[in-house]
């Protein structure tokens, strides 16, 4: 091997701190990227500034509305969260459309902020916001809802509920139901806002897990874009035109409460003469439970701020994060929301 002299040293030593520089600081990441955003074991180093105090991490956070009682909740703990960890919150509500996330997404990028977070009111469409971000350096945690982006490495990991499992959830309690149906059972499904990851998910994990019993027939499938009004009004249409619904399954808690007014307007009695299975489980939708007006709901927990925040201080002390964070959640019937009403805190 040739000697180096002291020049070729000291370069040599600086091309291999650069390259181990490289390597470890990717700023986003690309280690997890590699090996896709459903492997849960895998994780993301994102850049280190360990240095830096709570009380010095701002966090911005673009929300999808407040569509939902869920989507109060799911405010309320990343406020209360970002609070009592002590960073400064620049909270921006999108009131449910993409070009005001985008919009909230660049004006993070300019206030530079340690790190962007949001909950993506659709899935599609943010490959070109996201470069902006990685070239600013900025990590994107992405909350409750997911990107399909094939680039896992412009976001540092994604936390929030498996919609498809959801869906799976509601499908099977409902093919235990019907398991010796031996005529047809007509459902309707209210639909979450086109596009978005729950909406997508939960319609598929339902679809999968019902297919198998040939006489349960969704017969309407519309949106009601998360919303009690929306629920309301496409469950009156979904009455008008069909006469023999049997089951409706709704997306979310305020769709199955919009749709119960209609039902009981109709002159129906929600929970008997058509079964509902709804997800979520705020508060509203457990009373409507343990009246026995809703029979089943698939949990979906918005108290994510306090897991956020702590994702947030690993991304800034450059800490491994994984890749992809799912939430843990339950199901109730009737009797069990009766049973845990009382202690439900959203
Ligand atoms: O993304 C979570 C979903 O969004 C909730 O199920 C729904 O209520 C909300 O609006």
């Amino acid at each position: 091997m040739k000697k180096l002299g002291k020049v070729g040293a000291v370069l040599a030593l600086t091309l291999s701190m650069t390259l181990l520089g490289a390597c470890s600081s990717n700023n986003g990441g690309n280690t997890a990227a590699d090996a896709g955003k459903t492997d849960s074991a895998a994780t993301k180093a994102p850049a280190a500034d360990a240095t830096k105090e709570a009380k010095d991490i701002t966090l911005g956070f673009s929300q999808v509305g407040a569509e939902s009682g869920w989507r109060s909740a799911n405010t309320k703990s990343i406020q209360d969260s970002a609070k009592e960890a002590g960073y400064t919150l620049k909270f921006s509500d999108a009131q449910q459309k993409q070009e005001n996330q985008i919009k909230a997404l660049r004006s993070f990028i300019q206030q530079k902020v340690d790190v962007i977070s949001f909950s993506p009111v659709v899935e599609s469409g943010w490959d070109t916001v996201l470069k902006e971000a990685k070239a600013a350096g900025i990590p994107v945690v992405l909350t409750d809802r997911a990107v399909d982006s094939k680039d896992t490495s412009l976001y540092v990991t994604f936390l929030g509920s498996d919609f498809v499992e959801e869906g799976r959830k509601a499908g099977k309690w409902l093919t235990e139901q019907y398991k010796d149906a031996s005529e047809d059972i007509n459902i309707v499904e209210l639909q979450g806002t086109t596009g978005s990851a729950p909406a997508n998910d939960r319609m598929a994990g339902f679809a999968e897990t019902i297919k198998d019993n040939p006489h349960l027939k969704v017969i309407a499938s519309q949106t009601g874009d998360f919303t009690r009004a929306k629920g309301k009004e496409v469950m009156q249409a979904f009455l008008k035109a069909n006469k023999d619904i049997d089951v409706l399954y709704a997306h979310n808690d305020d769709m199955a409460l919009g749709a119960i007014q209609a039902i009981e307007a109709a002159g129906l009695k929600p929970g008997q003469d058509i079964k509902i299975i709804s997800v979520d489980a705020v508060k509203d939708g457990m009373q409507a439970a343990s009246e026995g007006k809703i029979n089943f709901i698939v949990e979906c927990n918005p108290l994510l701020g306090p897991q956020l925040m702590q994702v947030v201080k690993d991304v800034v002390d450059g800490k491994p994060v994984e890749a992809r964070i799912v939430t843990e959640e339950t199901t109730f019937t009737s009797e069990q929301a009766k049973e845990a009403l009382p202690s439900r805190q959203y």
